[in-house]
C-alpha cells in the first residue's frame, strides 16, 4: 500500500494510542507459564502481538477473545506441547527471542522462523548465553534464522549483557526459571523491565537491583488479569507530530510511562516541546498518564549513553523532531539500530535525506541540521519498517508538496489505527 500525505494546518483533539507491544507480548508469553486462566483488557491487536498468540497456541494454550478481552487458558510451563510445525514469528523479534528463552527449558524441539527481516536478525545473543545454561540452538550461520532449539534441563548463570537489551534479558529470565540455581542477568544501561514486573506480579521470585537482574527458580506461579497501557513508542509518532505542526494541541490518554521508555518526554521536553504530564497514576503495576501537546519551536539536542536503551524505538522519529529544530543535533551509542527491523540509521537517513533534510549517517547514529533542512513531500519507503513508516508520514505533515509513502501497511505491525488517528487530528 502507498501512503499520501499533505501538510496539514493543525493537529487538533484526544485520542488514544495503540495498546503497548511490549506488554502485549509479555501477557501472552508470560501467562504460558502459569496453569489455569489469564486475561488481558486492552491487548495490542496488531501483526505483532497476533504472531506470539499464534506461536503460544502452536505450543498448547488456548487464546480467544471474549467481548474485549483476551482470554488465555495455558496448561502450565509443564503442560507445553512440542509444535508439529515451524512456529512463524512474522516480523517479530520479541517474539521469537523471548520464545527461544521460555522453549529452553522444555524437553523437545522447536524451530522458530519469520519473515525476510526478521530471519536476517542476530540471534547469537541469545543463542550463546541459552547455551551456556545447557540448551542446544542451530541457525544459519550460527546466528540467523530459522533457529531450531532444543530444550532440556538448564543450570543458572551469571551473564553480562554486551549489549543492552530487554529482549535478551527477559529470554535469560525465562530460562533461568526452569533452571536448577539462580541466574543473574547485569546489564551496563537499564532497559524496559515489563518482564521483571509481571513476573514478580506472577509469584516469581525476581531481585532487581540498578544494574542487574536475579531470578530465583522454584515460585509456583499464578495467572493474573492484565491490563496493557498506551504504547509510549506509538504516542511518540504523535508527540512529535503535534509538536512541530503549528497551532497543534493533543491529548494523548492513558499512555504507559514507564521509567525505563520515556527518555522520549526527557528528549523532547529538553527540545523545547511543550509537553504535560497529567493525571499520572499506576494500572497494574505500569506507571501511565495522559500528555498532553502544544506545538512548540525545537532547538537542536545531542543523545548519547545512558538515555539510549530508553528511547531506542523511538530515535527515528526523533530524527523528524531533529529536522524541524534550529541547530545541528547528534545521535550518538545507537548501533542497535542497525540491526532493527531494518538498518534504521540507512533508513531514516536515506529517505529523510529525499525529503530535503541535512542529514547524514554515522556508523552508531546520525547528525541532523536542521537549520539547512526545508523538508519537501517526496517518494520514500518504509521498507517494510513500521517505525520507518510513521516517521516518514510525521515528516510529511509539515513537508511542503505531497508525500507518498510505499510500503505503507507496514505500520499494521504495531499501530494499526495509525492513519485514521492522524486523520481524525488534522480534520
Ligand atoms: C523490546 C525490546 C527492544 C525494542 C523492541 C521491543 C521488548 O529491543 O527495540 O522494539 O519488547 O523487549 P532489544 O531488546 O533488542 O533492545
Amino acid at each position: 500500500m502507498q501512503a499520501v500525505i499533505n501538510k496539514v494546518p493543525y493537529l487538533k483533539g484526544e485520542t488514544e494510542v495503540a495498546p503497548d507491544k511490549s506488554i502485549s507480548h509479555r501477557t501472552v508469553i508470560l501467562s504460558a507459564l502459569a496453569k489455569g486462566r489469564s486475561r488481558v483488557k486492552n491487548f495490542l491487536e496488531a501483526e505483532d502481538t497476533l504472531s506470539s498468540c499464534s506461536c503460544l497456541q502452536a505450543l498448547g494454550l488456548t487464546i480467544q477473545k471474549q467481548d474485549i478481552d483476551l482470554v488465555i487458558d495455558s496448561p502450565g510451563i509443564n503442560g507445553l506441547q512440542e509444535p508439529d510445525r515451524v512456529l512463524d514469528c512474522g516480523n517479530s523479534g520479541t517474539t521469537m527471542r523471548m520464545l527461544a528463552g521460555l522453549l529452553a527449558g522444555r524437553p523437545f524441539m522447536t524451530v522458530l522462523s519469520g519473515d525476510s527481516s526478521l530471519n536476517r536478525r542476530p540471534m547469537q545473543r541469545i543463542i550463546s548465553p541459552l547455551s551456556m545454561m545447557g540448551a542446544k540452538f542451530m541457525a544459519r550461520s550460527s546466528n540467523y534464522p530459522p533457529l531450531a532449539v532444543q530444550g532440556g534441563q538448564l543450570q543458572g548463570i551469571e551473564y553480562h549483557m554486551p549489549v543492552s537489551s530487554a529482549q535478551v534479558k527477559s529470554a535469560l529470565l525465562l530460562a533461568g526459571l526452569q533452571a536448577e540455581g539462580v541466574t543473574t542477568v547485569y546489564e551496563d544501561q537499564s532497559s524496559r523491565d515489563h518482564t521483571e514486573r509481571m513476573l514478580t506480579a506472577m509469584g516469581a521470585q525476581v531481585e532487581m537491583q540498578p544494574g542487574q537482574v536475579r531470578v530465583i527458580p522454584g515460585a509456583i506461579l499464578s495467572p493474573q488479569d492484565w491490563e496493557v497501557p498506551g504504547d509510549i513508542s506509538s504516542a511518540a509518532f504523535l508527540l512529535v507530530a503535534a509538536t512541530i505542526v503549528p497551532n497543534s494541541e493533543v491529548l494523548i490518554k492513558s499512555v504507559g510511562v514507564n521509567p525505563t521508555r520515556d527518555g522520549i518526554l526527557e528528549v523532547l521536553k529538553q527540545m523545547g516541546a511543550r509537553i504535560t504530564v497529567q493525571n499520572a497514576r499506576t494500572v497494574a503495576g505500569e506507571p501511565v498518564a495522559d500528555l498532553l501537546v502544544q506545538s512548540a519551536p525545537l532547538k537542536a539536542m545531542e543523545i548519547q549513553g545512558t538515555i539510549i536503551p530508553r528511547l531506542i524505538d523511538e530515535l527515528p522519529v526523533i530524527a523528524v523532531a531533529m529536522a524541524a529544530a534550529e541547530g545541528v543535533s547528534v545521535v550518538r551509542d545507537a548501533a542497535e539500530l542497525r540491526v532493527k527491523e531494518t538498518d534504521r540509521i540507512a533508513a531514516v537517513c536515506s529517505q529523510l535525506d529525499r525529503m530535503g533534510v541535512a542529514i547524514e549517517a554515522t556508523p552508531d547514529g546520525f547528525v541532523v541540521d536542521g537549520s539547512k533542512s526545508h523538508l519537501q513531500g517526496a517518494a520514500v519507503d518504509s521498507f517494510g519498517d513500521h517505525r520507518i513508516a510513521m516517521s516518514l508520514a510525521v515528516a510529511g505533515l509539515i513537508a511542503d508538496q505531497t508525500t507518498y509513502i510505499n510500503n505503507a501497511e507496514a505500520v499494521n505491525i504495531s499501530y494499526p489505527g495509525f492513519w485514521d488517528t492522524i486523520l481524525s487530528l488534522s480534520r
